[in-house]
């Protein structure tokens, strides 16, 4: 019998610090810096994000959505046979947030190990577990998307720092034999490093070079409405399935005018959109399993609806997952 594997819970967590647009105007206005609530929205669609409290890191918050995925999934963290983190932002250099987490849950003994793919960090990571699920290398894995975005943004730079939040959201994957991952795809190129980077690096007893976050968004908005649909058309041909046919397409929540475009690329009315990048701003390897956690505890996504995830971000890198939800 072929093997598959399904997502049977989803959760996530959102540090309760929110800043509005207006508080972020204020905080910039400190600084002798100009923008606006009118300027965010229009450009991005952003209202609000949330901001982890200093100490707070990237396994903490996923440590929280991870226990709600469990709980969901109706899992014990000791079940768990395979962990996964998506994170541009780690706790430390080394070991993985992984194994930071692991030990949080208590779900020591299993692997546990971190997938570095920026925004779209998500997709690869379910990718990754859904193979090894497959090849029988696991049964029953967390899948983590978690970031503390705050820590690497550049509150002197009011082209990227209003658009980034923190926030974390994970799923249970588990083996079965009817199809939930129906088809993946997944792409980098390297030669786009520049366009969306945190350049600085630890060495010589100290961060050499830049740590905090760098984007050409002109640059990265044209290639990602370019790549995203690319690679859901891809995704669909592997599986076989028509655009029509998508319930909800879980796009990476960077900007509204990108899900627009995709959206009416694949002839999907915006209905069909699961959309949090309002009330979230861009949470990076967090934003796709946020907003899929969203829409399952809202009841707008249900059993059996066909969900396609994208991401897109640095790297550059880009992916899709058709799914059975
Ligand atoms: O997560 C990874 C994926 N990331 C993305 O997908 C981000 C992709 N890029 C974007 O979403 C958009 O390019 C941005 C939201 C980053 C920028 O929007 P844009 O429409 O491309 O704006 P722009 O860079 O062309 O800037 C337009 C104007 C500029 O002023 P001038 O030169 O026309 O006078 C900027 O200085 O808007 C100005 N501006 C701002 N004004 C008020 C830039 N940031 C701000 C701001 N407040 N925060």
């Amino acid at each position: 019998m072929q093997r598959f594997s399904r997502i049977t819970g989803t959760g996530s967590y959102l540090p309760p610090a929110r800043l509005s647009n207006a508080d972020m105007v204020a905080r910039l206005a400190g600084q002798g810096i100009e923008t606006s609530d009118d300027w965010i929205v229009e450009r991005t669609g952003i209202r609000a994000r949330h901001f982890a409290a200093a100490g707070v890191n990237s396994s903490d918050l996923a440590a929280e959505a991870c226990r709600r995925a469990l709980e969901a999934a109706r899992l014990k963290p000791e079940d768990i046979d395979l962990i996964i983190v998506a994170t541009s932002t780690p706790d430390m250099v080394f070991p993985s947030t992984a194994c930071i987490l692991q030990n949080k849950l208590g779900a020591n003994g299993c692997p546990a190990f971190d997938v570095q793919a920026v925004c779209s960090g998500f997709v690869y990571a379910l990718s990754v577990a859904d193979a090894m699920i497959q090849n029988a290398s696991a049964s029953k894995a967390l899948v983590v998307g978690a970031e503390v975005f705050s820590r690497i943004l550049d509150f002197k730079d009011r082209t990227t720092c209003v658009l980034f939040g923190d926030g974390a959201g994970a799923v249970v994957l588990e083996a079965s034999d009817r199809p939930g991952i129906l088809a993946t795809d997944l792409h980098a190129d390297g030669r786009y490093v520049d366009i969306l980077c945190t350049p600085g690096h630890v060495a010589e007893g100290g961060v050499l070079g830049d740590p905090l976050l760098k984007m050409d968004g002109q640059a990265v908005f044209k290639l990602a409405v370019g790549v995203l649909e690319e690679s859901a058309r891809a995704v669909l041909a592997k599986a076989g399935r028509q655009e029509a046919e998508i319930d909800w397409l879980i796009p990476h929540q960077a900007n509204i005018r990108i899900m627009q475009s995709t959206a009416k690329k694949l002839k999907l009315p915006m209905e069909k959109v699961m959309v949090t990048v309002d009330q979230h701003g861009n949470t990076s390897a967090a934003s796709i399993p946020l907003a899929l956690d969203a829409g399952v505890r809202a009841g707008k996504i249900k059993p059996g609806d066909l969900l396609m995830l994208e991401g897109v971000g640095g790297g550059f890198t880009w992916g899709a997952v058709l799914l059975n939800f």
